[in-house]
């Protein structure tokens, strides 16, 4: 069987010319050097792309393993590197960040005034008590201040950990209380859509829930001017601080395996997991893979449209790009205000020519051009681009070939990069040069990285025969450990019956013929609706703590054309089954529930009420059988070890 029965694109031509890694054989040889010596392969790009303030002696140390490190003697400073250096390399007067706000107004600050506020910023940090080693909690709009946020704390060695803002007041205080947070930052208010939205008042909710007693204070930045609660002893307004402070602050110095941020992501059980990053191995992978997976030249503009809430707005907003010295676009809104044609005005308008999106939002804007005519890409000059990327979640070929023909006009590769909040960067991807490119295939590892398909105990497995998706070897940019919980991420990621490889999560089957990944979705309970990451336990948890009324939940994805996989809730109430209006009252109501718990994102699509859910006689749920139901197909397994089962015809209904 072929993975890839799509039809293989050519490397264009405008690609080519003199890129990064500019053909096959280039990529080969970068693979070969890793291969011959792994640590040595690395060590040689960590010296050629990282200022060092004490060089390291050591590449990879894998005497604790799972526990990897690498460059752990040599210091340096993240914040040094992406700003202090452009500055001295002559790039002070370059526009680093292009920010364009909800309602089209747009600002840009250079190299010299980015370093400037984020040295006042870590000046603040630091007048307020915040030590190295510090977590900071980052609530935040997507805005200049945002990545200064996040720059300053790396300025005085503080880990930060970015709450992405659409999640509930429930959800920030079980992160600010996991990561013992000394301060949050956040905005009076976010701008999506024409819309204000709070950000402060959730901070004071999440702080007024309880176990936050570690925040001593609250920077607010003014975003909006509206209205917000004040605790004079703790909030403290960021422009104020900022202005009372110098443009100028020493980094701190620290070793590379100094914790650079913690985010927290979804796992398999109930509890989201900090995923802990380094400072050198990190940065590394981030300025490496914008480099060569975008093939970055210094007049390019780049565009990521992804939130700093999320890893990808981490690395390729706020360190791989600044890291290189690129000027980049950020973008405080959404893409369908004040129309859809929103994200091609702006490609046009700032002349961007690397564009990385995610797959939701190319499947939502194919169906919002075909609706509509004037908000078709081809109504808009998009001759600047040059490179197109997606991430985040599968891309299915159709709106593969939609993206290339009509937003690239048939001429820009589209890198379709395959990677995790785990890992840190790209594991997988086309390079531009390189890579002849094949829709709906991540195609080949990186150079450097170990990637592998795998059976149940770590056995290779055939091209052309799916498996488990691993990474036999460690990388500098992998996750260290889950912030709190070294056990749980042995397990989670080190499974014993795997050898020594790092679990993805995914299984992947690669072409008999080329080679080429193709990734085939999540193998354990996470969900990944619109590109977010979600876990079903999550969500049944927050289901089932709606106490007044759910007995049971189970939750499953089904596939869903525009968002990838939605969410479809199985519930069990503690009252009779309700039918109508009565139980999409209901329904409404735990949709509510659970934007609450967890926030809009958690929100099940389809909830479906039974007297019960189909399980064995041990009593285990078969979410298999759930699975089938919410996709609307007609039973064929074998439900004789079902306890139960004439459930399932009644789960099948709809409200
Ligand atoms: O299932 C894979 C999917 O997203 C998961 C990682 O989600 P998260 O940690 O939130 O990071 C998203 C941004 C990197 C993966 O386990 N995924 C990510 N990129 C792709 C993908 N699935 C298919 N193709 C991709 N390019």
């Amino acid at each position: 069987m072929s993975a890839n029965k799509a039809k293989t694109h050519p490397i264009p031509i405008t690609a080519t010319k003199s890129a990064h890694v500019p053909d096959m054989d280039a990529y080969r040889q970068l693979v070969a050097e890793a291969e011959a010596d792994y640590s040595g392969y690395w060590s040689r790009l960590a010296r050629e792309f990282l200022s060092w303030k004490t060089p390291f002696t050591q590449g990879l140390d894998d005497s604790r393993a799972p526990f990897f490190t690498w460059f752990e003697d040599g210091t340096l400073n993240v914040s040094y590197n992406c700003l202090d250096r452009q500055v001295e390399r002559g790039l002070g007067d370059k526009t680093a960040i292009i920010f364009e706000a909800d309602d089209g107004q747009v600002t840009r600050i250079d190299y010299r005034e980015l370093l400037a506020r984020t040295c006042r910023m870590a000046n603040v940090l630091k007048a307020r008590g915040v030590k190295k080693g510090d977590r900071v909690v980052i609530y935040m709009s997507m805005s200049i201040e945002g990545v200064i946020a996040m720059q300053a704390c790396a300025r005085v060695g503080a880990t930060h950990s970015v709450v992405f803002g659409g999640f509930s007041a429930q959800s920030l205080r079980d992160r600010i209380q996991d990561a013992g947070a000394v301060m949050v930052v956040t905005a009076d208010e976010q701008v999506r859509g024409g819309k204000q939205l709070p950000l402060k008042a959730i901070v004071d909710e999440a702080i007024a829930l309880g176990g936050c007693e570690s925040v001593a204070n609250v920077l607010v930045y003014r975003r909006t001017g509206g209205a917000v609660g004040w605790n004079a002893s703790r909030d403290r307004w960021l422009h104020d601080e900022m202005q009372a402070q110098s443009p100028a602050c020493e980094p701190e110095w620290v070793g590379a395996e100094h914790p650079l941020f913690v985010l927290y992501t979804s796992g398999s059980t109930g509890k989201p997991k900090g995923v802990q990053h380094s400072s050198g191995g990190y940065l590394l992978h981030a300025a490496l893979t914008t480099l060569w997976t975008f093939d970055l030249r210094p007049d390019d503009v780049f565009w990521c449209t992804a939130d700093i809430g999320w890893v990808t707005g981490h690395t390729y907003i706020t360190y791989g790009p600044l890291a290189l010295g690129a000027t980049e676009v950020i973008f405080e809104g959404v893409p369908t205000y004040p129309d859809a044609g929103r994200f091609w005005k702006m490609i046009q308008d700032h002349r961007v020519s690397v564009f990385y999106t995610a797959p939701t939002a190319i499947r939502s804007l194919i169906k919002a051009a075909e609706a509509d005519e004037s908000v078709h890409p081809k109504r808009y000059d998009l001759s600047s681009l040059r490179i197109l990327g997606s991430v985040g979640e599968p891309i299915n070929p159709a709106a593969w070939e939609w993206f290339h023909q009509h937003v690239g006009g048939g001429h820009c590769p589209v890198v379709d990069t395959f990677w995790q909040t785990e890992t840190g960067g790209h594991m997988i991807t086309p390079l531009p040069g390189a890579t002849p490119l094949v829709p709906g295939s991540c195609t080949l590892p990186f150079p450097g990285i170990a990637a592998a398909i795998v059976d149940e105990t770590g056995n290779d497995v055939p091209n052309g025969q799916g498996g488990i998706l691993v990474v036999k070897k460690p990388w500098p940019s992998m996750i260290r450990t889950i912030w709190g919980d070294p056990e749980r991420f042995k397990s989670s990621y080190y499974p014993p019956e795997l050898k020594g490889c790092y679990l993805a999560g995914d299984g992947a089957i690669r072409d008999a013929g080329t080679g080429y990944f193709t990734i085939t979705g999540r193998i354990d309970d996470v969900l990944n609706v619109s590109g977010h990451r979600m876990g079903t336990m999550e969500i049944e948890s927050a289901l089932v703590s709606c106490t007044e009324l759910v007995a049971e939940a189970a939750v499953v994805g089904r596939p869903d054309e525009t968002t990838g996989e939605a969410i479809c809730a199985f519930v069990v109430l503690k009252r009779t089954r309700p039918s109508g209006e009565e139980a999409r009252q209901i329904a409404d109501k735990l949709r509510h529930w659970v934007a609450r718990e967890i926030g809009p994102i958690a929100k099940p699509k389809d909830i479906r009420f039974g007297d019960n859910l189909p399980k064995t006689r041990s009593g285990k749920i078969m979410r298999r059988l759930l699975r089938s139901v919410a996709k609307g197909e007609t039973i064929t397994q074998d439900t004789s070890t079902l306890e139960n089962p004439a459930i399932l015809e009644q789960l099948a209904q709809k409200n």
